[in-house]
């Protein structure tokens, strides 16, 4: 599998490993930036950014929103996937192609081909915010990989394994940075620290996160 460049940037650091099917591709996003954040300034003009209730009643510090055909939301009933915004009664705004080339081209870098999210969840991080430990499980088949592409200021990602009680890695991600986890590696439990304000050039005091995901 070749997953370099052919000209590599000496600014990226060099790809990562985490697990036999799980990898950090480096920098996998950074020519793809200026199409992502016009891509997600048109979602969240449809679709706001908006904390969400969990099912225990906690106000969750990520404000998320979705593109695709379905999109992840918490409530108190608990998490599930909607084809409709809770908040606006609409669609979730399609996934935008350039999104979608982008998690099929990392998916492939990763060893998935033939990957088709239908799910975009979008996080944004504000300093201090933060994602506890977690499995994605709320998808009906986990044979697809995740995809999941950071932009903005660098965060910890808590990367454990298929027991919450699992020894857990930790890897900073940064701007245009793309982890991909599937196959064995699917189910393993993952985070994010709270966020440190080290504000990013383009972006500010906060990060984005776009998380692909087959969810049908
Ligand atoms: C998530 O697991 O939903 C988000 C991970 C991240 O923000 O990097
Ligand atoms: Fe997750």
């Amino acid at each position: 599998m070749f997953t370099g460049e052919l000209f590599p940037n000496p600014w990226v650091l060099p790809n990562e490993q985490l697990g036999p099917h799980a990898w950090v591709l480096r920098g996998c996003a950074l020519p793809h930036v200026a199409e992502i954040l016009v891509a997600v300034a048109a979602i969240e003009s449809a679709s706001p950014f908006r904390h969400m209730l969990t099912p225990g009643g906690h106000t969750m510090s990520v404000a998320l929103t979705n593109c695709g055909a379905l999109g992840w939301t918490s409530d108190r009933q608990g998490y599930r996937y909607s084809a409709t915004d809770p908040l606006t009664g609409q669609a979730w705004p399609a996934m935008p192609a350039a999104l979608l080339r982008l998690a099929r081209e990392a998916a492939a870098q990763a060893g998935f081909g033939q990957f088709t999210p239908d799910a975009c969840l979008i996080n944004r991080y504000a300093p201090g915010a933060r994602m506890s430990l977690h499995q994605d499980r709320n998808e009906q088949d986990f044979s697809a990989p995740i995809v999941s592409v950071s932009l903005g200021m660098p965060a910890t990602f808590l990367f454990g394994g298929r027991q919450r009680s699992d020894p857990v890695s930790k890897v900073t991600l940064v701007h245009g940075d793309v982890a991909v986890w599937g196959a064995g590696d699917r189910l393993r439990f993952h985070g994010v620290a709270p966020l440190k304000d080290k504000p990013h050039p383009l972006l500010g005091s906060q990060r984005i996160n776009l998380t692909f995901r087959k969810a049908a």
